[in-house]
């Protein structure tokens, strides 16, 4: 089987490559002529842990093709999967713009029976807007040309892209036939093989389920962030609540963590996308416009703590940050609760250093040198007035405190994901602010 993948992001790349590593035969197409380029020198245009490896013995191995050229990699495929990015629109909701544009190409060179599958995660009714632009050139073509659209969103997450490829937790797929299913039931043969299941459905409800995957998530987070902050008025402590609720297993452990707000290219706009469907037809996802709220204000907090520390007097104070990327693993900035941060601070007249293991190149394209970018840790917070934790990547877990006391103007942290131990650091002589827990500061 050939497969096509159109759109080379954080999905297209790990896709196709993951399609390519259990054999099949993929091309990677993108209109980013340099993204292509350097893809075919071996050069990755994301970091995902593992994935620059994979492409690399795939590459060699004649299965993984990356191109520029959209109709000549279209009229090949037995399958074409549609990644290219689904950004929020002015009004919120999904911009199907590439998704369109893409789908117009596939009628425009499609020469037999093709199966089109979007990949990108899109509101309910776009796979029938594909269905019509394909037909509606295929018809200014005269061609009589057999094709499906099928629904397989995609729940990979950055930073663990692979491992969620490989080894599925569900793959969800929304068909209209049952050609289209057994096409998908062939393609995904290798990765289900260890009981990973497929679970099969009409379309509309495959495209639903990525926006109730992703809107649940992010409520998770808004939740957890609503009681840290009441825990912080009331006395109690929210690590000790998330343990407590945490163990119950209707309940879960994951996504239970409180900190400075959700992020990334995928919560902020799929949550927004779905609050716009629901207005669209008459209806208002009052928990999903709560979630944004919370989340929205959950971005200032740890600033908000930062002022009330000065009193408010922070104008020419030099501020260390740990992390920009909106989680570990990932250089991704799209989203980030950082930018925000980083703007008020600046905005309130401080100087910002700052130092993350992966994301810089990709701040310094995003925000430009508004900051100071730091070559470690240790460089970042060095003269500093107030430390921020920011990105809970690993290297920041057990730092040298005798170290950064002695290297800070002034130690006082920020711990924006609750990694550290108060006790230790007021013990050292530092003043110490969290998420969710009344240190008895200010
Ligand atoms: N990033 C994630 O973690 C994630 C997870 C699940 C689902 N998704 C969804 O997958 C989709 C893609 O996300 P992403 O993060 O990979 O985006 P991305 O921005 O990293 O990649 C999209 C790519 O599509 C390319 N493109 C745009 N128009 C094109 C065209 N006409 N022809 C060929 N290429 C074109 C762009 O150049 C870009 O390289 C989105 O709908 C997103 O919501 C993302």
């Amino acid at each position: 089987m050939k497969i096509t993948i159109v759109g080379t992001g954080y999905v297209g790349l790990v896709t196709g490559t993951c399609f390519a590593e259990v054999g099949i035969e993929v091309v990677c197409v993108d209109i980013d002529a340099k993204k292509i380029e350097n893809l075919k020198n071996g050069i990755s245009p994301i970091y995902e842990p593992g994935l620059d490896d994979m492409i690399a013995r795939n590459f060699e191995k004649g299965r993984l093709h990356f191109s520029t050229e959209l109709p000549s990699s279209v009229n090949d495929a037995d399958v074409i999967f549609i990644a290219v990015g689904t950004p929020p629109d002015e009004d919120g909701s999904a911009d199907l713009k590439y998704v369109l544009d893409v789908s117009k190409t596939i009628g425009r060179f499609i020469e037999k029976y093709t199966l089109v599958v979007t990949k990108s995660t899109v509101p309910v009714g776009t796979a029938k807007k594909v269905r019509q632009a394909i037909q509606e050139e295929l018809n200014i073509r005269n061609a009589e040309i057999e094709f499906d659209v099928a629904s397989n969103p995609e729940f990979l997450k950055e930073g663990d892209a692979i491992n969620d490829f490989m080894k599925p937790d569900r793959i969800v797929v929304g068909v209209e036939s049952g050609k289209a299913e057994e096409i998908m039931t062939r393609l995904y043969k290798p990765f289900t093989l260890n009981g990973h299941p497929v679970i099969f459905m009409d379309v509309p409800s495959a495209e639903m389920t990525k926006y109730a995957a992703n809107s649940m998530l992010a409520t998770k987070i808004s939740f957890m962030n609503d009681i840290a902050n009441v825990c912080e008025i009331v006395g109690a402590d929210v690590n000790m609540v998330r343990k407590g609720i945490g163990s119950d297993s209707r309940i879960g452990t994951k996504f239970i963590y409180p900190g400075i707000g959700y992020g990334g290219s995928c919560f902020p706009k799929d949550v927004k996308a779905l609050i716009k469907t629901a207005d669209s037809v008459g209806y208002s996802m009052r928990i999903l416009k709560a979630v944004e709220d919370v989340n929205d204000d959950q971005k200032s907090v740890l600033v908000n703590k930062f002022l009330n520390h000065f009193n408010g007097n922070v104008r020419g104070k030099t501020v260390g940050l740990w992390g920009l990327s909106f989680k570990p693993q990932t250089d991704d900035m799209r989203e980030a609760p950082a930018i925000i941060i980083i703007e008020k601070l600046l905005a309130a007249g401080c100087k910002v250093k700052a130092y993350d293991p992966v994301a810089m190149h990709e701040s310094k394209r995003k925000i430009g040198d508004s900051i100071v970018y730091s070559a470690d840790p240790y460089e970042a917070i060095m003269d500093t007035d107030a430390q921020f934790l920011l990105t809970e990547w690993t290297e920041f877990r057990y730092p040298n405190w005798y170290v950064i006391k002695k290297l800070v103007k002034n130690p006082v942290v920020f711990d924006g994901r609750n990694i550290y131990d108060r006790k230790e650091l007021e013990q050292l002589g530092f003043d110490y602010y969290c998420i969710g827990v009344n240190t008895g500061k200010k």
